[in-house]
């Protein structure tokens, strides 16, 4: 087991010697009287409001209201400090990539795969960041002034991930925060903590003191009091709604924070009666089960016309049942044990729910439980009214639902409170096209025929309602983590002709 006992604050690996919250994996083993135990993986820091507060002192200072070194360096200076970074990053990656596997038990393709997506989103950032910076020195002659724009730091950013893309989401909005000048917080997420540690060090001597400062402990106790001191530029979450608006109203100035967030979805698939139903069935298992379905970007609903709803079950469940469930480790184990230990549960009572409704799990072996292990489930017809219908499961369960008009899956859209992603499945290009305007202005992507996702990291990642904040992915994070300036001079030369 890996015990963390320290945390970076003003350039300082600080030594903890109080509290510690133990960090346990899905990944269980035989204990006593049958049952299944999960293994230790490590312990971290539970830090205090104290220490918090000293980390945001500590950002606060090196920003020095936008004199400190970092905000007022150049961007070849910062990218060379980010290029260290990513030298010292990829020293620990194998050691980050077996962090990922215990701690949330990803399998061994999606977390290198998260490990090396991150590397090249770094690059790309960097790219865009030299682009953002050459484009900004274009000089603009209008009305006999010349305007220089440029795109500057907004000061101090509160970070947090989420367990699902621990390394990956933390990173897409650290990443582009440290690169436009500002200073940064963050909090590692409960689950996918420790797999930060190694990279402590590397940001420590990659960046100047106090640029990037790590909360540990609760986050009911760490976070109110930084929130609550007003110091906060930006606040920048990959997370829940609920906890989105909660962190939000700890802050004095609502009205001055810039928020930067992607939080829940419920995004749903319209399988229309002409659609290429193994193009259909191999998106919508991808979209829906991809590391069991905890993707922010997963399909969480499936509505199909109800002429092909047999046809499309038919074919879906078996290849649901046939995904490989194992151990992250084991080669081809495409369903693997879930960190959230109240998400079998949960699942399990949104499927009873849904059964004495009149719906039946459709496929072999679905909603088998053993300790974290879950089998998905494909759940068929959901109604009105069930927890499937409207509620984020996030995890291996795919509600079906028959419709007979597209009006019903519209309005299903219209009248939901998130607006990531759809998916829409047809052959039919005149139908199809009719189907974009509409549902563009209800989510930030329409996908034809191919699953909900977040990639290529370069598109804009956004959604709508209550589902995001501000856009991420690579230029669109750099601008939402900077503020447009102009630099005004008199063009006295043309003026005195
Ligand atoms: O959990 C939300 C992630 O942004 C999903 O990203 O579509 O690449 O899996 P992804």
């Amino acid at each position: 087991p890996i015990h963390q006992r320290e945390y970076l604050i003003n350039g300082e690996m600080r030594h903890w010697s109080g509290p510690v919250s133990e960090v346990y994996s899905p990944i269980c083993i035989p204990a006593e009287g049958g049952t299944l135990q999960r293994v230790l993986v490590g312990s971290f820091p539970v830090t205090t409001d104290k220490e918090a507060l000293e980390a945001l002192e500590s950002a606060v200072n090196a920003y020095d209201n936008g004199r400190g070194e970092w905000p007022t360096m150049s961007i070849e200076g910062r990218v060379r400090c980010m290029e260290t970074f990513i030298g010292k990053m990829l020293e620990k990656r194998q050691l980050v990539i077996n962090l990922m596997m215990w701690e949330i038990g990803k399998n061994l393709a999606d977390s290198t795969k998260e490990f090396d997506r991150t590397v090249k989103y770094i690059y790309d950032t960097i790219d865009a960041l030299k682009n953002i910076d050459r484009a900004s020195s274009r000089f603009r002659i209008e009305e006999g002034i010349i305007g220089q724009i440029r795109r500057s730091p907004l000061g101090v950013v509160l970070a947090m991930g989420p367990f699902n893309y621990p390394l990956n989401e933390t990173y897409t909005t650290l990443i582009p925060s440290i690169l436009m000048g500002n200073t940064i917080l963050f909090k590692t997420p409960k689950h996918g903590s420790l797999l930060h540690y190694p990279l402590l060090e590397a940001f420590r001597t990659s960046f100047p003191k106090g640029v990037v400062n790590s909360l540990y402990g609760r986050g009911a106790n760490v976070i109110p009091p930084v929130m609550k001191s007003g110091k906060i530029n930006v606040l920048t979450l990959i997370g829940s709604s609920r906890v989105a608006d909660e962190l939000q109203r700890f802050h004095p100035k609502l009205n001055r924070l810039r928020s930067v967030m992607s939080l829940d979805a419920k995004n749903a698939a319209i399988i229309l009666p002409d659609a290429d139903l193994d193009v259909a069935v191999k998106e919508c298992l991808l979209g829906s089960l991809s590391f069991n379905g905890q993707r922010c970007t997963a399909i969480k609903i499936i509505w199909v016309h109800r002429s092909v709803a047999d046809e499309f079950l038919r074919r879906f469940g078996p290849e649901v049942s046939k995904l490989k469930p194992g151990m992250p480790w084991d080669v081809g184990a495409q369903i693997t044990p879930l960190p959230e230990p109240s998400k079998p549960d949960y699942l399990a009572e949104c499927i009873r729910e849904a059964q004495a409704g009149g719906a039946s799990v459709i496929n072999e072996g679905g909603g088998q439980v053993a300790g974290s292990l879950f089998k998905p489930a494909v759940v068929y017809p959901v109604l009105e009214g069930m927890k499937l219908y409207r509620e984020e499961q996030f995890g291996p369960v795919v509600p079906v639902i028959p419709f007979d008009s597209i009006e019903e899956p519209i309005n299903y859209i219209i009248t939901a409170d998130y607006g990531q992603q759809v998916s829409v499945f047809g052959t039919d290009t005149d139908q199809i096209a009719e189907l974009i305007d509409p549902l563009v202005n209800q989510v930030s992507r329409v996908n034809i025929n191919a699953q909900c996702q977040r990639g290529p990291d370069t598109f804009p990642f956004t959604g709508r309602k209550d589902s995001a904040e501000g856009t991420l992915s690579v230029e669109d994070a750099l601008r939402s983590f900077s503020i447009r300036t102009v630099v005004a001079t008199k063009d006295t030369v043309s003026n005195k002709e």
